[in-house]
């Protein structure tokens, strides 16, 4: 496929196909922008790195089906045009030409009917499967993408985490000959964040989090104490032998970047040997300072960085800080490749409003079976894991509810009312009064393992026909607008200016 290697010298010629010349150089190092790329697809994927990255997800997903299959599982379709199956995302909604005023929804996941395969007794069920969320979209998010979709029956998280274990490590294996280090390692939600300060933590490289609330409790820096005093919490980061490299004009910068995560500042402070210096060097004399440079664990010639504020805040601005200085420092190898699985997440989690939501979704099971106390829903504890590697979560799954009484329960916490219940999600309650085992599952998001595993950037390369972060296929023009009588078909008018 090199060209200039060979020369041909031909009897005769036969053009099969006249050929101009392409929009841009196809170079493996390709110099167009994506948007023309993405314009003429068909020529960006004749680049031997798309090619490899579409023949390497090829071999990862026929591992995969090999694994599975060779572990009783059975490869099941499920609908595509069906009713909304809810995973946090708006609905794609596709209206019904004989049934005026109805809509399918495209599934955001097949999980409510993975679910009744396991009413069904099929025990063992997996699909690769093509889901649709109308989304915010993002260099790991699509608005169609595809998950390895799991469901198990009469299994605890053990079989469910063992099993994906094998998969991932035997496709990573066939699919980019990477080997990784088993059993993965696990982390609960709490410590994750609290270490990593994320619930998906990038475990290639150290530089964790340090509470100092204790000290800065007592400090003379305001700063500090006032964060505490209102209910809030200061914690740092070490960034060994770093102090001499960090100029203020590079600080200045950090501060930037925590400032976009909602930090009010970034405290800083350089170890010498003569002990605290920097911005808050003079609320660091003498002991006080002794005292914060053993709780961080530092020597000479460290950079010490602070945030203080409310919990959610100090924790996002570190945590995308330890990720920056993690690049900065070339402590994100993208050779290596480490997953670990975070588990106890909770039940439910605060949404933007202040009101509860599913951490998950609204099938995942309590740790309680019983669960009928909802008063203090922080604290209830689900079965619940997410898979995640360098970073990026990978997958996430449960075990689910499968009994109706606790299911209504959820639903009616989270504010679905009884008929609400019965009109979304009739189907799935009617199942579970006819006997459901008890199951649970996970989906592996294919897209994103792919992307990391071949060394791509965005999950747009790993997709033969991607979208853009506006929803539009360049090289088709989709979406588009429909003639008048499709819409009448449809029982549809647009308030949309004609043309937009
Ligand atoms: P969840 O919504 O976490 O769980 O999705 C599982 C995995 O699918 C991938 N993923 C995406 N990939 C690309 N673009 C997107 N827009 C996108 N959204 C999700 C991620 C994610 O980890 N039904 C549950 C699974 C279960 O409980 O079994 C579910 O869909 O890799
Ligand atoms: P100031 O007292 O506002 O001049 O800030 C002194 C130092 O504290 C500066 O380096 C600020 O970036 C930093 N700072 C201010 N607010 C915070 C905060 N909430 N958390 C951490 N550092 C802060």
């Amino acid at each position: 496929r090199i060209t200039g290697a060979i020369e041909v010298y031909a009897r005769s010629i036969e053009i099969l196909a006249a050929a101009e010349t392409p929009p841009f150089e196809v170079l493996d190092q390709v110099e167009a922008n994506e948007e023309l790329r993405m314009r003429y697809r068909y020529l960006d994927l004749r680049r031997r790195p798309m090619q490899r990255a579409l023949e390497q997800r090829a071999r990862f997903v026929t591992a995969v089906r090999n694994y599975l299959a060779g572990h009783d599982f059975i490869d099941v379709e499920t609908p595509v045009l069906t009713k909304s199956t809810p995973e946090g995302a708006r609905d794609y909604l596709v209206p019904s030409r004989v049934n005026p005023g109805q809509f399918y929804a495209l599934p955001q996941s097949p999980q409510l009917f993975k679910q009744l395969l396991m009413v069904a007794g099929m025990d063992r069920y997996y699909q690769i499967a093509r889901c649709f969320r109308d989304e915010d979209l993002r260099a790991d998010r699509q608005p169609e993408f595809t998950q390895i979709d799991i469901e198990m029956s009469f299994v605890e998280e053990k079989q469910v985490l063992d099993t994906v274990e094998g998969m991932v490590v035997h496709g990573l294996l066939e699919g980019f000959g990477i080997t990784v280090e088993t059993p993965f390692p696990r982390l609960t939600y709490a410590d994750a964040l609290r270490r990593y300060g994320s619930d998906k933590p990038d475990t290639r490289f150290g530089l964790e989090l340090v509470d100092i609330s204790e000290i800065a409790k007592r400090s003379a820096f305001g700063v500090f104490s006032g964060a505490i005093a209102a209910g809030g919490t200061v914690r740092g980061l070490c960034v060994p032998g770093q102090a001499d490299n960090y100029s203020r004009k590079a600080i200045d910068a950090l501060t930037k970047h925590v400032g976009e995560y909602g930090a009010k500042g970034l405290a800083w402070a350089k170890i010498t040997g003569e002990g605290v210096t920097g911005s808050i060097a003079k609320f660091f004399e003498g002991d006080a300072g002794a005292e914060l440079i053993s709780a961080m664990g530092a020597s000479p010639g460290d950079l010490l960085l602070f945030v203080a504020d409310q919990e959610p805040v100090v924790l996002r601005a570190l945590g995308e800080l330890r990720l920056r200085l993690g690049n900065e420092l070339g402590l994100r190898d993208p050779k290596v490749f480490r997953l670990c699985w975070v588990t106890n997440f909770p039940l439910f989690l605060r949404d933007d409003d202040g009101g509860w939501v599913s951490a998950n979704h609204p099938f995942t099971a309590p740790v309680d079976w019983n669960l009928e106390d909802f008063s203090d829903p922080g604290a209830i504890e689900a079965r619940a894991y997410d898979l995640t590697m360098n970073g990026w979560e990978l997958g996430s799954g449960s075990i689910r509810i499968h009994r109706r009484v606790l299911q209504e329960r959820v639903f009616s916490f989270l504010g679905i009312s009884p008929e609400e219940q019965q009109s979304r999600f009739g189907f799935l309650l009617d199942a579970f009064r006819f006997g459901a085992p008890p199951h649970g599952g996970i989906a592996i998001g294919v897209d994103r393992i792919v992307t990391l595993a071949s060394g791509m950037d965005s999950i747009r390369d790993v997709i033969a026909f991607p979208k853009t972060a506006r929803a539009t296929d360049l090289m088709c023009d989709a979406p588009s607008g429909v003639s008048a009588e499709q819409l009448a078909d449809l029982h549809i008018r647009s308030t949309a200016p004609a043309g937009g």
